[in-house]
């Protein structure tokens, strides 16, 4: 029997030959990239595998239950975003944080651009795009609400390396050098 490990894995590897939103990078490079500056920065396990996994719901769901990317249209008015399904896609399979961090990394962006002026002025055009249709700028009101959480500092980390994760011709681990950690993080 095939264990959701090796279907993400599975999944990861057919990313390569996805583009990254409107990036220069494919899917795989983006998460590739991501999980490295968050090992370069000592983060734990748990967290790195969230930053390999983070947008699953960009490349391991059919696109046309998705409503915040710029490559698909959504077929229904059921569609949700991309966190929200990758999150549910991996939540029986993975510890509750990693899940949590997936989810919240979209609202991570919405509360960087509440709290962090410059945050917002640096956002490529696509992003800004994708921040309307994820809900836009948080009000002060959920913002401070989610900077309270337990987690919100992992979200917003996560968010930080999600956005540098975009150099191009970057050398990183492999997928395989990653394999032993999504064996270990996600449950048969
Ligand atoms: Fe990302």
């Amino acid at each position: 029997m095939t264990t959701m490990a090796e279907r993400l894995l599975v999944a990861l590897a057919s990313s390569a030959a996805r583009r990254y939103g409107g990036e220069l990078v494919s899917e795989l490079e983006h998460a590739l990239q991501c999980a490295e500056l968050a090992r370069a920065a000592a983060a734990d396990e748990e967290l790195q595998l969230a930053c390999l996994l983070h947008d699953v719901g960009r490349y391991a769901i059919d696109q046309s239950l998705v409503a915040d990317t710029l490559e698909a249209t959504p077929v229904g008015p059921s569609a949700r975003g991309h966190h929200d399904l990758g999150a549910d896609l991996l939540a029986p399979w993975v510890p509750e944080r990693v899940a949590w961090c997936v989810r919240l990394h979209a609202d991570a962006k919405r509360y960087l651009c509440a709290t962090e002026p410059e945050y917002l002025d640096r956002l490529s055009a696509a992003s800004r795009h994708t921040l309307r249709l994820q809900g836009g700028v948080m009000s002060p009101d959920d913002a401070a609400r989610f900077a309270e959480h337990r987690w919100a500092r992992d979200a917003v980390a996560l968010r930080r390396w999600d956005d540098e994760a975009k150099v191009v011709g970057k050398r990183t681990r492999t997928l395989d050098d990653w394999a032993p950690v999504v064996r270990r993080g996600v449950s048969r």
